[in-house]
């Protein structure tokens, strides 16, 4: 496993649940995912020469890639090569993730719904657009920004400001900036497993990216989520994953490019139906640590399949199959993940601070370890995001509950989190029919 994020250790966990029996490896990893995996602290996931060489090093079969760098550096490209299986897509298809332009133009060439859009080349450019648009309206940076490179702006005033922010301070680099139709709706997160033929929609989840209860505040890496969301039933799922995923996947086999591992669509569900904000190009974080804690199905089965041409297809037709088993099957159980964060997050990161209460908290939810180190024996807070509590329960308001007990557990100083995540889902618990 390339990464040392929460993502990382809610699917270090689930290959762990293998029948399999793996033996893991996690570069870096953290001191929550070393009770599951070996872990290789000194290797940075995005140095691919080092990871190839670790690879090799320790006799790997397959390696899965976590975060969306390595991918862009060309990680599997570079294993593939050295004849070491790797889960995830190469670099050319992991332009999804790594060129706005180059999702909104493959969106636009399969018609897949979206919000319009223009590709600004230069200020000038932009600063006419935003003078004949009409209004909320949305700018975004081309490339990689860790979810950052999105203004929304209300007014023409403001996307003035914007223009500014990417063209003159040039804040996202020298990058194209895409200008979109604003959306309005509820956002959904659909991510599916692919093998280079057919994508397999996961359950479904939502994610809370802004800081503060309400949705108020900056945006950041995501401080919370739940999984399944009943905007979406079962049956809608696969219709969905027929339009926003499917063909993307036949678009890039077309290309000679063909999509391997895992693609994740940001929807907003519009009063004219879903449309996909964005596609990234492997897990969500943190919609992964409330999805994979569901999942019954093998991991290590499902990744090395989707290496295959076809792979998945051949899993759905062997054995599986016959004994009437779905090719990934989920627990009916709710999952609501509550992010612990640092102080000063997202603007700052304070590190260091011991973390009390992790026995407890496991007595009551899934401690997943996003931001921590090892100090003198104990654990201590390494960043922005430190712990994600994932509480599983029949119902939603069960899980809430057990995530929050295990939250309440944990203290280190300056914790934050958020009050309300999952909220939404407790309140239609009445109204919705969910299967
Ligand atoms: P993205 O990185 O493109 O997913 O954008 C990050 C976040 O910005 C999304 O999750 C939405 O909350 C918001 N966003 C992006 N594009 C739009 C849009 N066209 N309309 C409304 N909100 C958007
Ligand atoms: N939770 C949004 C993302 O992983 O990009």
């Amino acid at each position: 496993m390339l990464g040392g994020g929460g993502r990382e250790h809610a699917i270090v966990k689930a290959l762990a649940r293998s029948p399999q029996n793996p033996r893991l490896f996690c570069a870096p990893g953290n001191p929550g995912i070393a009770a599951d995996a070996t872990c290789l602290p000194g290797i940075d996931p995005s140095d691919v020469p080092a990871v190839v060489e670790a690879a090799l090093e320790n006799g790997i079969d397959l390696v899965a890639v976590g975060p969306e760098a390595p991918l862009v550096a060309g990680a599997v490209d570079a294993l593939t090569e050295a004849g070491i299986r790797a889960f995830g897509p190469t670099r050319e298809a992991a332009r999804l993730e790594g060129s706005k332009t180059f999702a909104k133009e493959a969106m636009r060439e399969v018609g897949i719904p979206t919000a319009s859009f223009t590709v600004l080349g230069d200020r000038d450019e932009a600063l006419d657009r935003v003078s004949r648009a009409s209004y909320p309206l949305v700018l975004k940076a081309d490339g990689l920004a860790a979810g950052k490179g999105v203004l929304i702006c209300p007014t023409e005033a403001e996307a003035g400001e914007a223009v500014e922010v990417f063209f003159t301070e040039r804040r996202f680099g020298k990058t194209e900036v895409v200008l979109e139709e604003f959306l309005d709706g509820e956002e959904l997160s659909l991510v599916a497993i692919c093998d280079g033929e057919v994508a397999i929609p996961l359950a479904p989840a939502q994610d809370y990216k802004r800081i503060g209860d309400g949705d108020t505040g900056p945006n950041t890496g995501g401080m919370g989520s739940y999984s399944p969301v009943a905007t979406v039933s079962d049956r809608d799922l696969a219709e969905l994953s027929a339009t926003v995923h499917q063909p993307i996947v036949d678009l890039m086999a077309r290309r000679g490019h063909p999509f391997h591992g895992i693609l994740y669509a940001g929807l907003m569900m519009t009063a004219s139906g879903p449309k996909v904000l964005e596609y990234n190009t492997r897990f969500g974080d943190p919609e992964t640590q409330a999805v994979l804690p569901r999942l019954r199905s093998d991991l290590v089965e499902l990744f090395t399949a989707a290496c295959q041409p076809g792979g998945l297809a051949g899993l759905a037709s062997g054995p599986a199959a016959e004994s009437g088993r779905q090719l990934i099957e989920f627990s009916p159980e709710w999952a609501v993940t509550v992010v612990l964060a640092s102080a000063g997050y997202p603007a700052s990161s304070s590190k260091g601070d011991p973390i009390e209460g992790l026995a407890a908290a496991a007595e009551t939810a899934e401690v997943i370890h996003a931001g921590t180190a090892e100090h003198e024996g104990g654990v201590v807070t390494a960043g922005g995001r430190v712990l994600n509590l994932t509480g599983l329960g029949p119902d939603a308001a069960a899980a809430r509950q057990r995530a929050y007990d295990a939250a309440e557990a944990i203290q280190f100083e300056g914790k934050q989190m958020r009050s309300d995540i999952a909220d939404r889902a407790v309140e239609r618990a009445g109204q919705d029919r969910y299967k």
